[in-house]
């Protein structure tokens, strides 16, 4: 048995001798544990981020069934990568993840690098992706910071500044852990996560079954559930669209695709214009009026995005022949069944989701 000859020491054996028995089954994580796949480790690393694990599951596993390896990713169409990707939100991370399965196949032979630093000089991959990535699929010390390791550390160690200022004490308490250690790099950092999602979770914590509560600052207090302290939040903005659903009697409906940089870059989406700041927008539609007639639906869709919550109005319109009329390139008719099936970021399915009640 190893011997427990400091705070850190010891923290580390428990941590880790709870996680032999208790990870969970993921299927990113190789089931030997030894070796990691770096292609899906990075690929889930970059599918977690902003979003739970129920939710990447099946990205993933579609992702690995469609491109086994990160040569079979880079080879892939960007329309089909960004169609698969449909759903997960934060497009700028599918464009990077396919830039980046390119620099990987083109300039390292198809290896990911193993060093933080040379890491983080690929696509999309910054300082928690590349720690992650050195960590859990190379096995070498390297300092993660999640959301999950956010609240642990707030917690064992009683952090009084509140977030996001308080993140900064995070870090640095996070490294006293960590920095230099090789003892298990990989099943510490995966540890973390799977306690922070199991166990030390943000409502009702489960102290009672905390392999760490023994060194936990704010369980000996009696104060879990306070930490991590957060400033107030401020109100996100609020901004609004026109959503316009052109449909004909062929069962085309009208599908734009929006330009390659910016909010939604590369997707496909329903037809709308910049959104504005107040409800006073221009009503701009793809369509003359004249081909048909619009109605405007009497209720509202809405999508909270990072920065900004949107409230769209929704306007549908059905033509006699969407095919027979002139349209700029970035318009695209499709079938209905077809518009279904193909994924639609979420803010537009909404919108989508409520005019098919009525058409
Ligand atoms: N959240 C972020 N990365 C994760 C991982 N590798 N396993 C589980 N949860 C995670």
């Amino acid at each position: 048995m190893q011997k427990k000859c400091n705070f850190i020491d010891a923290f580390r054996v428990d941590l880790l001798s709870w996680y032999d028995k208790n990870h969970r089954s993921l299927p990113w994580r190789s089931q030997s544990a030894a070796h990691e796949n770096p292609y899906h480790v990075w690929l889930s690393e970059i599918m977690l981020q902003q979003t739970t694990v129920p939710t990447v599951i099946p990205y993933f596993l579609k992702f690995i069934d469609l491109w086994p390896s990160v040569e079979d990713l880079a080879a892939a169409d960007n329309d089909d990568v960004m169609r698969e990707w449909a759903g997960l939100g934060y497009y700028a991370r599918a464009r990077n993840l396919h830039k980046c399965a390119k620099v990987v196949t083109e300039e390292y032979g198809g290896q990911f690098p193993q060093e933080t630093e040379e890491l983080k000089k690929l696509p999309g991959i910054g300082d928690y992706t590349s720690a992650a990535i050195t960590s859990i699929a190379f096995d070498k010390p390297a300092t993660v910071v999640d959301g999950n390791v956010d609240r642990i550390m707030a917690r064992l160690f009683k952090i009084e500044t509140p977030f996001p200022k308080g993140k900064t004490d995070v870090r640095r308490h996070a490294e006293s852990l960590s920095a230099g250690r090789a003892d298990r790099p990989s099943a510490y950092a995966q540890a973390l996560m799977d306690l922070g999602s199991m166990v030390c979770i943000p409502k009702t914590p489960k102290c009672g079954v905390c392999p760490i509560s023994q060194y936990c600052a704010a369980y000996k207090a009696g104060e879990v559930e306070l930490y991590p302290k957060k400033a107030p939040k401020r109100q996100k903005p609020r901004r609004y669209a026109h959503i316009y659903i052109v449909t004909d009697t062929k069962g085309h409906v009208l599908l734009e695709k929006r330009p390659d940089k910016g909010l939604l870059g590369g997707m496909t989406g329903l037809p709308t214009h910049e959104w504005g700041e107040t409800k006073d927008i221009a009503f701009a539609p793809p369509v003359e009026a004249e081909e048909g007639k619009w109605v405007r639906l009497n209720e509202k869709a809405y999508h909270v995005f990072t920065h900004f919550e949107l409230e769209m109005t929704v306007y549908t319109m059905k033509i006699d022949d969407l095919l027979s009329i002139s349209l700029n390139s970035n318009y695209i008719i499709e079938n209905i069944d077809e518009a279904d099936r193909i994924g639609l970021p979420t803010v537009f399915k909404k919108p989508y989701l409520l005019a098919k009640k009525t058409l």
